[in-house]
């Protein structure tokens, strides 16, 4: 028989994500809707064994909608890999009378939760929150549309500077195992060339595109560099095409940590709501170990399994536009 969950928790985890604001809002706001009790978990699964719980109303959650972070604060917690840490969270939850978890964050934390949800039988479903768009199972995940639109805010000043010197920049993005910011922002740049973990681009084809720019007049380049590419650290890079075109002035620059602040698009905020309301909604259907996501302009329902095993998929045709448009 369907048990409905009637005191839900709410946490973020992993690496934060513009727009996780937004879905904890919708998760409160639709569970009062629903006539459920809400609290949330602060500092990710280590509130969770710290039992830092605070009950929410809907007003709790009021003017965070465009707030870049998380409220709940996040944290990437070793102790919950323990089985100690996570018998401490079920019976913290148990405690609190909570019966139901829902979990915004990446890969990572539904690893977690998965874990968690089998080994204590335990209703838990996620909403993928994470700057890098890697998870199987949505099309966007919350935070990457905003990530991409800071890259390119920055990408764009360095191209004014770029084409003042006549320089080459290599530009390094956020993204430990996927290229996601990688393409969309080189796309959405003009950037001659991406390097990112899905593409196997040698040296010598990024000779070839450098040459190909210099005999095509193209005098200032930049070069968008996922962090998790296979060629290399990014100083390595340079230091190659350097040695190879010791008449270039190339310049790197890190965009880093930038990528995950600031207030989150239209889009993000827009996912995030859907989001929030679907895990809520899924939760009173008797979903469990999935993740919300929007497909197609669906909302669908990822077994954890997939969603951490599966690979997001980089469309190959986007790799193709840009060399077309790289000319
Ligand atoms: O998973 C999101 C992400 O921003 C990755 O792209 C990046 O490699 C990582 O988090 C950085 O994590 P931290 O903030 O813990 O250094």
């Amino acid at each position: 028989m369907l048990k409905v969950p009637s005191h839900i928790a709410v946490l973020t985890s992993g690496g934060d994500a513009p727009g996780m604001n937004a879905a904890i809002r919708a998760v409160v706001r639709s569970a009062v809707y629903y006539g459920k009790r809400v609290s949330g978990v602060y500092n990710g699964y280590e509130g969770l064994i710290d039992a830092t719980f605070e009950e929410l109303d809907s007003r709790s959650v009021k003017y965070i909608l465009n707030h870049g972070g998380t409220f709940l604060k996040s944290a990437r917690s070793q102790r919950f890999r323990t089985t100690e840490g996570r018998k401490q969270a079920y019976e913290n939850l148990v405690k609190a009378g909570i019966d139901a978890l829902i979990v915004i964050g990446g890969d990572g934390s539904f690893t977690g939760a998965k874990i968690f949800s089998e080994e204590f039988d335990f209703q838990v479903i996620g909403v993928p929150g994470t700057i890098d768009n890697d998870l199987y199972g949505t099309d966007f995940t919350i935070g990457f549309d905003t990530a991409t639109n800071t890259a390119i805010e920055c990408i764009d000043k360095i191209r004014d500077t770029a084409s003042s010197h006549d320089r080459l920049f290599l530009v390094e993005v956020m993204g430990r195992d996927s290229g996601f910011i990688a393409l969309r922002s080189a796309i959405a740049a003009g950037a001659l060339e991406v390097i990112m973990p899905e593409n196997s681009i040698t040296y010598d084809q990024l000779y070839q595109s450098i040459e190909r720019a210099g005999q095509n007049k193209k005098f200032s380049n930049i070069i968008v560099v996922a962090e998790g590419n296979k060629l290399g650290n990014i100083f390595e890079i340079s230091d190659h095409l350097k040695a190879k075109f010791p008449h270039l002035d190339i310049k790197v620059t890190i965009l880093g940590h930038l990528q995950r602040g600031g207030s989150p698009t239209v889009f993000d905020r827009v996912l995030a709501s859907k989001l929030g309301v679907a895990a809520v909604e899924g939760l009173l259907i008797g979903r469990n170990k999935v993740m919300a996501g929007v497909m197609h302009n669906q909302v669908i329902y990822t077994p954890f399994e997939e969603a951490i095993t599966r690979r997001a998929y980089i469309n190959p045709e986007l790799i193709r536009i840009n060399k077309i448009l790289t000319i």
